[in-house]
């Protein structure tokens, strides 16, 4: 049986730590990606480590580090992570104008060398860089997603976990919305093993709780100094490339592109989507009270915001 390809783009923290949790769950063959320059040889670097614990582990996989598109041709997943990482003295508009050029030129290279591939785009400011590789690569929306809201997600799961202490396991959530401040966590759609979050916990201690889901990935920017949270990013998007080449039908929240669709009207916002092997086989359009779609709405409203300073970027 043929294996996958996944290419991974940007071998940096997310990307390099993607492609290891691909390669343990021996989802496919694996490229790393990264720019020539004066690390040109850091993505072979990683593949090669990444191949040398395979024997520890016991998984097959090929992992093999590029600077040449020619190697990811027939990808049957492309995952972006190419860009810079926000750190604590930068705006979110600094990220904005750099990514946007390098998704434009990683996405052109993808456009031809990958023409069939699923695209998962990581970076950030995830829901403008993901309208951008829709933009030029052309592909079918359903073929091009966003990761965040499995991240997103993940969060609130741990933080209710770690607060009633009980498994993660046992904690079901959804999310929706933008990947930033105005992210939309549903306490409506979170139970904990059955039970509805809201019998658990008082109002006050829930919304804590989301505030701090909501900030989740500055604070871990806060800690670090030096760059952004990868481990879970990386899980997230590890999960995500699992949907896709083993056609799971996941049911989870992507940035996908939404047209009628919750009224978005053309925008990429976080959604509950059957997830499979052609991408976003659906978009799952819930009945929010009327306080999550202001909330939603409001969320959308930045999303669309990000869009068009990015249109003056590019
Ligand atoms: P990193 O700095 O460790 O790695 C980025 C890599 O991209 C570097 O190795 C760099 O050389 C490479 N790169 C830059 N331009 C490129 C190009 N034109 N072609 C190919 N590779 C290129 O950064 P990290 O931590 O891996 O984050 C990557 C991106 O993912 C950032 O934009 C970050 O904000 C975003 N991110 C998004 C998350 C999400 O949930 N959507 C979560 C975490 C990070
Ligand atoms: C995160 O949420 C920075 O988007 C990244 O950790």
């Amino acid at each position: 049986m043929r294996r996958a390809k996944i290419t991974v783009v940007g071998a940096g923290n997310v990307g390099a730590t993607t492609a290891h949790w691909c390669a343990a769950a021996e989802l496919g063959d694996i490229v790393l990606l990264d720019i020539p320059g004066d690390l040109a040889d850091m993505p072979r670097g990683k593949a090669l480590d990444l191949m040398q614990a395979s024997p520890i582990f016991g998984f097959d996989a090929n992992v093999t580090g590029t600077n040449d598109y020619a190697d990811t041709a027939g990808s049957d997943v492309v995952v972006i992570t190419a860009g810079i990482p926000r750190k604590p003295d930068m705006s979110r508009d600094d990220l904005l104008a750099t990514n946007a050029k390098i998704m434009t030129s990683v996405c052109e290279q993808v456009k031809s060398t990958s023409p069939s591939a699923v695209v998962m785009v990581v970076s950030n400011p995830l829901d403008a860089m993901v309208q951008r590789a829709l933009q030029v690569t052309g592909f079918p929306p359903q073929r091009v997603i966003g990761q965040a809201g499995v991240l997103d997600t993940a969060r609130y799961r741990t933080f209710l976990a770690m607060e009633l202490g009980v498994s993660v396991e046992d904690i079901s959530a959804l999310l929706m919305g933008g990947h930033g401040d105005t992210m939309v966590p549903l306490p409506s759609c979170t139970t904990v093993g059955g039970i509805p979050v809201t019998q658990l916990l008082e109002p006050s201690r829930l919304e804590e709780i989301v505030d701090r889901t909501r900030k989740g990935g500055a604070e871990i920017v806060g800690l670090l100094k030096t760059g952004s949270a990868y481990y879970a990013p990386a899980g997230a998007t590890a999960q995500m490339v699992e949907a896709v080449i083993r056609d799971k039908k996941r049911l989870i929240p992507c940035a996908a592109y939404c047209d009628k669709e919750y009224d978005v009207g053309g925008y990429y916002v976080g959604v509950p989507v059957v997830l499979g092997t052609g991408g976003v086989e659906r978009v799952v359009e819930l009945e929010l009270t009327e306080s999550e779609t202001a909330a939603f709405h409001k969320s959308v409203a930045a999303v669309k915001e990000l869009v068009e300073t990015m249109a003056t970027l590019v």
